[in-house]
């Protein structure tokens, strides 16, 4: 990370909470699962889903299927615009067994494991919302990556790469609202916790949280936390 991006990222941390978690789940280094080809989204007026999207606090009918991930990072994430179409955003998987990052590149995009456990406990003491630890089976986690714009872009491109994680987010929301999946974004959490829980490079930083589940309670049946 540049100097100027590090000082950036010291500054704004000092005004959260900071966390420090004790053990994370042990590194794993050579497990790849291929992910699923995504399955069609069923037609639907894409006002309606828009209209349908909404943050979620009660995640209790399970994890998304294998399936439905992969409709969230293809289509999800895959599809967001990038600026200078560069790698600029990637998604990592956070569950119950591990953590993996989407290799969407590939010849079949896979899934790569990066630490095999429960990270359950080190994910409570890592957010600014325990409760959500226990209730939430899977986190997406869209990394920043600054290195592929840093020898082609100025600083001021500092900017775009959350422009571009927006993006990303959002049409992961909107997938997930397709699909009737439970969301919510999460950005409570901390930077240097999470960087080590995926083992991200010194260029790269978590964006955002996505926290989903399987189908989502209907508004009116939840309460907001
Ligand atoms: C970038 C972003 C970060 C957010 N971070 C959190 C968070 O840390 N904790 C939380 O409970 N909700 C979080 N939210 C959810 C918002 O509170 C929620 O989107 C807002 O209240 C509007 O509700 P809706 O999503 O149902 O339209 C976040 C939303 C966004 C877009």
């Amino acid at each position: 990370m540049t100097d100027l991006a590090r000082a950036v990222h010291d500054a704004l941390n000092r005004t959260a909470t900071s966390h420090t978690p004790e053990a994370a789940p042990p590194p794993h280094a050579d497990g790849t699962r291929p992910l699923p080809a995504p399955g069609p989204l069923e037609p639907a007026d894409l006002g309606a889903t828009m209209g349908r999207r909404r943050s979620t606090y009660r995640f209790a009918h399970g994890s998304p299927s294998r399936a439905q991930l992969a409709a969230l990072l293809h289509h999800g994430v895959g599809t967001a615009p990038r600026a200078g179409g560069l790698a600029s955003i990637t998604p990592y998987v956070v569950t119950r067994d591990g953590v993996r990052w989407a290799d969407l590149r590939r010849p079949v995009p896979s899934l790569v494991t990066v630490r095999a456990g429960d990270p359950t406990e080190y994910v409570r003491q890592s957010i600014d919302q325990p409760p959500f630890a226990d209730r939430v089976p899977t986190w997406i986690a869209l990394v920043a990556d600054l290195a592929p714009s840093r020898d082609r872009y100025p600083a001021r491109h500092y900017r775009t790469v959350h422009l571009d994680a927006g993006a990303a987010l959002q049409n992961v929301l909107l997938v997930a609202a397709a699909l009737g999946l439970a969301t919510c974004p999460v950005s409570g959490f901390d930077d240097r916790a999470w960087a080590r829980l995926l083992d991200l490079h010194d260029d790269a930083f978590v964006a955002v949280l996505v926290a989903a589940g399987g189908a989502a309670t209907p508004p009116s049946l939840q309460s907001r936390r």
